[in-house]
């Protein structure tokens, strides 16, 4: 009892820190997506690089916004290439998850490449960061553009569409899509 006490004492201190700081960089998140139009998802994408968000710096939140894009398409890619070979999966299934891995592979490759991108125009002055700019915002439409396909895909195949394999492909490309339009609204 005495020795839990003791514990407690010592362990407090350190949660209470780790809470403060914990809050100060979430409300830095939530300030940063109240100009993204659905600034609850915003703040859920975007939560593991609050530490990209405390000093208001647009070159480190762009970034972010594009990184946690990414690696959202690469989550949804990975659950999609792993249906393929499960073999609780029905062989529509198989077919209407693998229809979509084409397009989910060339947006991989758009927002990898809209990363670069936005190097060269947070390194760039002038024209040349307008010029790189528009480069970044036409990477990540072409991402939209081929995610949307996919998602539209799954409405096709209605009749899966559900709590199964192709309802939650269906929602995590909806996230995807949503993703992107968030990476836009932090590039400027
Ligand atoms: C925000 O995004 C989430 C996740 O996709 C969705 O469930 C919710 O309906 C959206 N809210 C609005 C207001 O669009």
């Amino acid at each position: 009892m005495a020795k839990g006490a003791f514990h407690m004492l010592l362990l407090l201190p350190i949660v209470y820190a780790g809470a403060g700081a914990q809050a100060s960089t979430d409300d830095g998140v939530e300030a940063a997506c109240q100009k993204t139009s659905n600034a609850s998802f915003c703040a859920e994408l975007l939560l593991p690089y609050a530490s990209q968000f405390v000093d208001n710096d647009a070159n480190k939140m762009g970034y972010a916004a594009i990184s946690a894009t990414l690696a959202q398409v690469q989550s949804t890619r990975a659950y999609m290439v792993r249906q393929t070979t499960e073999p609780t999966a029905t062989e529509e299934e198989r077919a209407a998850v693998s229809s979509c891995l084409g397009n989910i592979g060339n947006s991989d490759d758009s927002l990898r490449n809209a990363a670069q991108e936005f190097d060269l125009f947070r390194a760039a002055k002038g024209e040349q960061r307008s010029i790189h700019k528009e480069s970044v915002i036409k990477m990540i439409d072409s991402a939209r553009n081929d995610l949307t396909g996919c998602s539209d895909l799954s409405k096709k195949h209605k009749d899966l569409v559900g709590a199964g394999i192709i309802g939650e492909s269906a929602r995590m490309l909806e996230r995807s899509v949503q993703a992107c339009s968030v990476a836009e609204a932090f590039i400027h």
